[in-house]
């Protein structure tokens, strides 16, 4: 998740505001930086890897000349945090400019047929593609608009695009599929970028491009055209009253409601995995004698959950094992036949390195799943895999769990072909569901909220929560009892529903709250048993289940209807209704969401 910005001025400069900009936006994304302006018939660039100030000391981008201009910040998906790789790119002329936001999922096939056409690349990017696809298109027709409609046409995947050319250079291209995209209209000024924070102080008067659209942005407006037809478009810009704060959190109370609301697209996203990557990550799992899936906190539930896939999908028995227990019970074990596979989101968390260091040492093969390239994690990996969520604000991870789910599932499956386990028509159906997934996350959200907002008044002032599964279901629960103990600070506690008569069963009584999720599975009958021991002893049971599924509804005091999913991918749906539950909770006890007591977004120290 980058944040692109550009902008036209009538007088003065557009390199302070777009440096300006640029800071507004880095919370976006921080690995690296630059900006393009267009002055005397030339576009000039300057752009690194660092924080902004940091470039922007060194470099002194807001010096550049020019009354035109775009900038990106980067969060790294394709290429590593570096100089040649930052944006803006050039095409081979140094005539056009282009920064991006999103994946090109075509970009390597693309990027071929462009060599043979001689087109020399100089970064790993997806991004430059767009730049020389373009140049293709311009030099035939010699307009901008039409070369960049042409290029587009060719391009899958998500973009938010801001482009600038010396052939055209009253005017900034902009187009837009599944990428944040807003254009600000001010008095002698013209904006656009991937939030309206990084305009705001100069303009509340926006409009939105919506998916398929391509605009062109002059000082005089913006004009919109439909990108498949170049229909055009005729949109009045809304005004916003909104702080910067808002406009950051996209006018969402909390980062983390925020973050909930983003995982349609970050599922999205998760599925646009590099391919030859995943395949390399599967080749080396399936060679492995053993394979340990390693994390901590959200990302420890996540192997945990690619344990059940692994098996039931590709008949690959995995060790889930949580990282800072790895070393004690498994690090004699560990030698040259063993491969891990550590799923971190920072990349940075002690404990998981700890346990990755030592099994280096060990000349065992370590393989990554991490949200940050150029974290220690892809750097000490021998291969390594991004999940493309962008940066999380909220400490507790949401958007991120879903998104490690997404890629592990996409794994299982590719491990599953290789190892020859599954039937064309199996594989068949379990892309068609996961091609449904943000589809289906999308429709969660909106149809939960009310009935858990409501749940949540009956919840918060619970002494103790018990959350009970089966199967994945016990893994969802291990994760609801997460969130819900971190945002709202009520005591918890999570187990396999088969686990609760050999103990935790004494603590329940009259009005002891049990919430059980239990999707339509093999297990479902015998959570059913389980709901009717806790019923027995007088228990309050809330059952998060398949809309439509009565049997289990009429059990329940309190039932929270999920859409059907495919049950590996069960945790993907399941666990909204409890990250919305944990966020009302902790409203409902006067708690800030964003950051819960005494826990940090990243574990530096062990
Ligand atoms: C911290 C965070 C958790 C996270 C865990 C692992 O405890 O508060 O939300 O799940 O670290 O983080 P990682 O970056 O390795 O996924």
């Amino acid at each position: 998740m980058c944040g692109i910005f550009g902008c036209i001025v009538g007088d003065g400069r557009a390199a302070p505001i777009l440096v300006r900009g640029l800071k507004m936006l880095e919370y976006r994304g921080y690995d690296s930086a630059g900006i393009a302006t267009i002055d005397g018939g030339k576009i000039l660039v300057k752009k690194d890897v660092g924080k902004i100030d940091e470039i922007e000391e060194r470099l002194l981008m807001s010096e550049l000349p020019g009354k035109i201009g775009i900038a990106h910040t980067r969060w790294a998906t394709h290429g590593a945090p570096n100089a040649v790789n930052a944006h803006p790119h050039l095409d081979m002329h140094s005539r056009i400019a282009v920064v991006h936001n999103g994946i090109i999922e075509n970009y390597l096939e693309l990027k071929r047929e462009l060599m043979e056409l001689r087109y020399n690349f100089v970064s790993k990017t997806d991004t430059e593609v767009v730049a020389h696809l373009i140049s293709h298109s311009f030099s035939k027709h010699g307009d901008l608009l039409a070369a960049t409609v042409e290029a587009l046409r060719r391009v899958r995947g998500s973009y938010s695009l801001a482009i600038i050319s010396t052939a055209s250079p009253d005017r900034i291209i902009l187009a837009r599929r599944e990428s944040p995209l807003i254009v600000g209209l001010g008095d002698g000024a013209v904006f656009a970028a991937s939030d309206v924070s990084a305009f705001l102080e100069r303009t509340n008067r926006v409009v939105y491009l919506e998916d398929g659209e391509v605009g062109v942005l002059t000082l005089n407006g913006l004009t919109i055209y439909k990108l498949d037809n170049m229909e055009g478009v005729s949109r009045k810009p809304v005004t916003l009253n909104w702080s910067i704060e808002a406009a950051h959190k996209a006018g969402f109370p909390h980062f983390t409601l925020k973050e909930i609301y983003d995982q349609p697209l970050t599922v999205r996203e998760a599925l646009r995995i590099q391919e030859q990557y995943a395949d390399l990550i599967v080749e080396f799992l399936d060679r492995g004698r053993e394979v340990f899936l390693l994390g901590a906190g959200t990302s420890y539930h996540a192997c945990l959950a690619a344990s059940y896939m692994f098996s039931k999908l590709a008949r690959l028995v995995t060790y889930p094992v949580v990282a800072s227990e790895f070393v004690e019970n498994f690090g004699n074990a560990v030698g040259i036949d063993t491969v891990i596979l550590a799923v971190s989101q920072s990349g940075e968390t002690i404990d998981t390195l700890n346990a990755l260091e030592y099994a280096r040492l060990r000349a065992a093969t370590v393989l990554g799943l991490t949200n940050v390239v150029g974290s220690t994690l892809t750097r000490i990996s021998r291969a390594y895999i991004l999940q493309n969520t962008g940066p999380e604000i909220g400490v507790a991870a949401t958007k991120t769990f879903t998104a490690q789910l997404t890629v592990l599932a996409q794994l299982a499956l590719r491990l599953a072909r290789k190892r020859g386990k599954v039937s064309q028509s199996e594989i068949d159906r379990f892309k068609d569901d996961l091609h449904n997934l943000p589809q289906l996350v999308s429709e969660t959200i909106k149809s939960v909220e009310p009935e858990v907002k409501s749940l949540s008044d009956v919840l918060s002032q619970a002494k103790v929560l018990v959350f009970l599964g089966r199967g994945l279901g016990y893994v969802t629960s291990l994760e609801a009892r997460l969130k819900v103990m971190e945002l709202s600070y009520i005591p918890s506690i999570a187990l396999p529903a088969g686990e609760s008569k050999h103990g935790p069963i004494s603590i329940v009584e009259e009005d002891r709250n049990v919430v059980f999720t239990i999707p339509r599975d093999e297990t479902r009958k015998l959570a059913i048993n389980n709901v009717m021991e806790m019923k027995a002893r007088g228990a309050k049971v809330t059952i998060v289940g398949e809309d439509g599924d009565s049997e289990v509804a009429e059990l329940a005091d309190h039932f929270v209807g999920v859409p059907k999913v495919n049950y590996l991918l069960s945790p993907i749906v399941y666990v909204i209704p409890y990250q919305l539950l944990a966020y009302y909770l902790a409203l409902r006890r006067g708690l800030d969401p964003d950051k819960p007591r005494n826990l940090a977004k990243s574990v530096t120290v062990l």
